[in-house]
C-alpha cells in the first residue's frame, strides 16, 4: 500500500477493525502512517492522528443479527421533530459530532441525498449524552470465518 502511495495510485492508507495492539505494531513499522480506522478506539486513534470511520451508522436497520436500529427510538424521533430532520439525519449528526466519519449505505436515491444533509444543525451536549446512553454495546456486524 505504501508503494501505491509512492506511485500516486493511492492518496491515503486506511485500516479496518484494528485494535490498539495491532495499530501500535503497525505504527512501529509503517513508513506512512494509516489515516483512517474503524472501531471504538476513537481516543487512541485521535492521539495518533488517525481518523475513525463509523460503519453501519444507522444501526443497519433490518439487520439479520436481530439488533434493533434506534431510528424509531422515542428520543431520536423527538430530536428529529425538534430539528425538522429525519431520524437518520439525527443519527448521522450524532456520529459526526462524535468526531467520526459516518458512511451510511443506501440504494435509494432520496435517502442518499437525505444522508448528506446533516450539516445545518448542531445537537447540544445534553442531547449528545442522551443519545450516547442509548448504546447497548451490541454488534450488528460480525466477522465471518
Ligand atoms: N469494515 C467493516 O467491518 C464494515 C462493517 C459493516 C459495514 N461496513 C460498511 O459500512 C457501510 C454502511 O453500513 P451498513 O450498510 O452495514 O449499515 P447502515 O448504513 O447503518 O444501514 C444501511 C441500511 O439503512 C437503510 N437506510 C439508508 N439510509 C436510510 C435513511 N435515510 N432512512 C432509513 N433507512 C436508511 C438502507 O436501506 P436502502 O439501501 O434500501 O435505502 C440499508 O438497509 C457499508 O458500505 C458497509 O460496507 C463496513
Amino acid at each position: 500500500m505504501e508503494e501505491c502511495v509512492h506511485q500516486g495510485l493511492t492518496r491515503s492508507i486506511g485500516i479496518s477493525n484494528f485494535n490498539s495492539e495491532q495499530i501500535t505494531r503497525l505504527l512501529k513499522s509503517a513508513k506512512i502512517a494509516p489515516v483512517n480506522n474503524q472501531e471504538k478506539l476513537i481516543d487512541f486513534c485521535k492521539k495518533h492522528d488517525i481518523t475513525v470511520t463509523a460503519y453501519s451508522p444507522l444501526g443497519q436497520p433490518g439487520n439479520v443479527s436481530g439488533v434493533d436500529s434506534k431510528l424509531d427510538n422515542p428520543l431520536i424521533l423527538q430530536l428529529a421533530k425538534k430539528y425538522n430532520k429525519t431520524s437518520a439525519q439525527i443519527a448521522l449528526r450524532y456520529v459526526y459530532q462524535h468526531g467520526t466519519a459516518p458512511i451510511p449505505k443506501s440504494i435509494t436515491k432520496s435517502r442518499i441525498k437525505e444522508n448528506m444533509e446533516f450539516f445545518d444543525f448542531t445537537l447540544t451536549s445534553d442531547e449528545m449524552n442522551a443519545i450516547r446512553k442509548l448504546g447497548t454495546g451490541q454488534r450488528v456486524a460480525f466477522f465471518t470465518p
